[in-house]
């Protein structure tokens, strides 16, 4: 178990070049976002996820919005994204003035169920969000074919899968543009940072013009269009390409963690356990979700308290958005349903990973777990 008896959701690993790289952003006085690690780790990403371009930013927030703007959304514009996904996935396109048109999720994967898209296309829609989530991918082949038959664009949500592959194709590396996000548990880190990765040269320049204020070449302070200020650091780039130097080893612990504590809570009635694998992808275990079953003794808010109680940190997962208070006074989902994203936020929740994670923590988790479902 971890210092003070404690076990955090959530522990990084940088113990590559990390203190390597950054002491030289230090020593240089590289600190800002015009120092040399930006364009390394921009490079050394977009390779990875077989890209052409890499735009590093803020967070894995700034990204999708980012993306959103550089395809042209615009008001009145119609977006499909699943209702069970974090608020990040949301925001642009409600800022725009754009309508998110909700489809629910899979009980089994936990991602969204593709079979919902086609019939929510309509003349307005512009764009699908496709979102992987927790550790396995979610169909994005069905995705990009519904989006090709339908002329629409398709934005990859990353965050959670960079280094996990769909039939053997990196995350990231589909659809016009993909985000990924670098907060600290993520396969590949920099403290708080994202990127936009994509195949086209004419989005790529629309993304390194909205991260840096839309200042233009001939005249810098004339400005055409409202951008953001989204850079990264060169400080935060020196850890990502440190970090993506130990990707594929990350991924490895990933799957190590998340194979022991099936193998440890394989028999435990109450709950049931993340699929290890589909037929388009091994788990990568993002996080170790436990979904628990109908007539479990516990719903998730009370196998959460418990947990705390014995030292151990878990988060819920997603509260769906068409319940989400802040679109309540605006009617923005009234009257929808989507059961299975309801269900996912009572009855599952996650417990510690993280690639710095130990297989004592595992053991000692388990361990709770056990105690608290045996009948
Ligand atoms: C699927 C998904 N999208 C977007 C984000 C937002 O990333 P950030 O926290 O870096 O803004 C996250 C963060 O965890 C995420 O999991």
């Amino acid at each position: 178990m971890s210092k003070n008896n404690f076990i955090p959701v959530n522990t990084p690993l940088l113990d590559g070049n990390e203190l390597k790289y950054v002491t030289e952003c230090i020593t240089t006085g590289w600190i800002s976002s015009e120092g040399p690690f930006v364009d390394k780790f921009e490079s050394a990403l977009a390779q990875y996820t077989d890209r052409r371009h890499g735009i590093a930013v803020a967070n894995g927030t700034a990204a999708l919005d980012i993306a959103f703007s550089a395809i042209g959304l615009k008001k009145g514009d119609e977006v499909i994204l699943p209702s069970h996904t974090i608020i990040s996935c949301i925001l642009q396109i409600i800022r725009i003035g754009a309508i998110p048109i909700l489809v629910d999720s899979e009980l089994k994967t936990w991602n969204m169920d593709v079979d919902e898209i086609e019939s929510k296309i309509t003349s307005k829609t512009k764009a699908i969000l496709a979102v992987h989530l927790y550790g396995l991918p979610c169909r994005i082949d069905k995705i990009i074919e519904i989006a090709d038959k339908h002329n629409l664009y398709v934005i990859e949500d990353a965050a959670q899968m960079i280094g996990q592959t769909f039939n053997g194709k990196p995350c990231g590396s589909f659809g016009h543009i993909s985000t990924t996000s670098f907060y600290p548990n993520k396969q590949v880190t920099t403290g708080e940072g994202g990127m936009c990765l994509t195949n086209d040269d004419d989005l790529a320049n629309k993304c390194r013009s909205f991260r840096n204020l839309c200042f233009q070449t001939e005249s810098r302070f004339v400005h055409k269009e409202l951008g953001w200020n989204y850079r990264m650091t060169n400080i935060q780039a020196a850890l990502g390409l440190a970090q993506v130097e130990k990707l594929d080893e990350h991924v490895v612990l990933k799957r190590k963690i998340g194979n022991k504590y099936s193998e440890l809570l394989k028999d435990i009635s109450g709950f049931n356990l993340p699929l290890m694998e589909t037929e388009y992808a091994k788990n990568i275990y993002w996080v170790y979700g436990i979904f628990l079953n109908e007539n479990s003794k516990y719903n998730a808010k009370e196998a959460m308290l418990l947990l705390q109680e014995a030292g151990i940190a878990t988060r819920p997962f997603y509260y769906p958005m068409h319940l989400q208070p802040v679109f309540q006074e605006d009617k923005l989902f009234e009257g929808q349903e989507y059961p299975n994203a309801e269900i996912l936020y009572n009855r599952a929740f996650y417990i510690p990973s993280g690639v710095g994670f130990t297989e004592n923590d595992v053991e000692a988790v388990s361990k709770v777990l056990i105690d608290l479902f045996k009948v």
